[in-house]
């Protein structure tokens, strides 16, 4: 009999296949209580767990005993509890790679259109407003040759540096725990401490996964001493930024603009602040949503699984320590 997994997001026809061919699959639509409560024997018994962007907490996994691998079609996982994971022996796979050109792209995307007010100006011409030639009520900021501040440089920030670099001619200054060689040998960027990034950069861009030591990095004293010219972005996890705090410097005039693919609830309340600003530019968490990224990165996900479930764990595996 091949092993139980349970399966908590749609895959395309062909790699659903590639997993039932290993697999007893279980499709579920969610792991809310009520589902795991419907499905309490598949649930038991499942030594795999495939999907995203819902929580694994210890009161899923004290549900699935048999548990001992769970892949998330995601590179962020701040929604697994990793202890609770390491307690267990269930290791955790994710799909750091496939996405980070694509991630880049919207980085470059938000850089661009909060710069040049690209989402607003164009809703003004479809609302009919363009009836003559545009004046300075309508002007952005240049993007090329401008100082681009990254903080956190992964992958995801190297190849925005890339970008910036060669294709926009930036100046680059970047912040991480270590020195990245290949930034500052291809990119000529410069290491410098997170304040110095706040000061000088032109356009400060967070590339950081949620713990607790980023909870809230960027806060109200953080946008005061960022520039009144600053273009503030983020593209990794909503909650490293004081939400509040950045309506407010983005209310009082304390930065110019800012650039969202990340909030602190998802999807972004109708009701929030954020979305009454005409210089947000305010995306659904678009970061990988490309049809030809969020293929590779499922098709990556249900490999993941099969390797984990098959001992090996050489790659995208968060908790190899976890094998048994
Ligand atoms: C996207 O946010 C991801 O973690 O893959």
């Amino acid at each position: 009999m091949k092993p139980s997994v349970i399966l908590y997001k749609a895959l395309p026809d062909s790699l659903q296949q590639r997993l039932e061919d290993h697999f007893t699959v279980t499709r579920v639509n969610n792991l809310s209580p009520e589902t795991v409560q419907q499905h309490a024997d598949a649930f038991a018994s499942a030594v795999g767990l495939l999907g995203s962007s819902e929580k694994v907490d210890t009161a899923l996994l004290e549900k699935m005993p048999n548990l001992r691998a769970t892949s998330t079609i995601s590179v962020g996982y701040d929604n697994f509890d990793v202890e609770a994971l390491n307690e267990r022996k269930v290791l955790l796979m994710h799909t750091p790679t496939v996405l980070t050109e694509t991630v880049a792209d919207t980085l470059m995307a938000l850089v661009l259109s909060s710069a040049r007010r690209v989402v607003e100006v164009a809703e003004r011409v479809k609302a009919g407003e363009w009836t003559k030639s545009i004046g300075p009520d309508w002007f952005g900021i240049d993007v090329h040759g401008k100082t681009l501040g990254i903080v956190g440089m992964g992958r995801i920030g190297l190849a925005l540096a890339q970008r910036a670099h060669f294709g926009f001619n930036m100046p680059i200054l970047y912040n991480a725990r270590r020195q990245h060689k290949e930034a500052e040998e291809r990119f000529n960027a410069r290491h410098c401490d997170l304040d110095t990034i706040l000061q000088e950069a032109d356009f400060v861009c967070l590339i950081l996964p949620l713990t607790d030591e980023t909870h809230h990095l960027i806060g109200k004293a953080q946008f005061e001493k960022m520039k009144k010219s600053a273009i503030f972005i983020n593209a990794g996890r909503g909650p490293v930024v004081d939400e509040n705090a950045l309506i407010e410097a983005l209310q009082n005039g304390e930065i110019y603009a800012a650039g969202l693919d990340v909030f602190e609830q998802e999807p972004l309340p109708a009701s929030s602040a954020l979305l009454t600003l005409p210089n947000v530019v305010a995306l659904p968490h678009i970061g990988s949503a490309t049809h030809e990224t969020r293929y590779n990165m499922a098709a990556c996900a249900v490999e993941n699984l099969i390797d984990a479930l098959a001992g090996k764990v050489d790659k995208n595996c968060v908790n190899p320590q976890a094998k048994p």
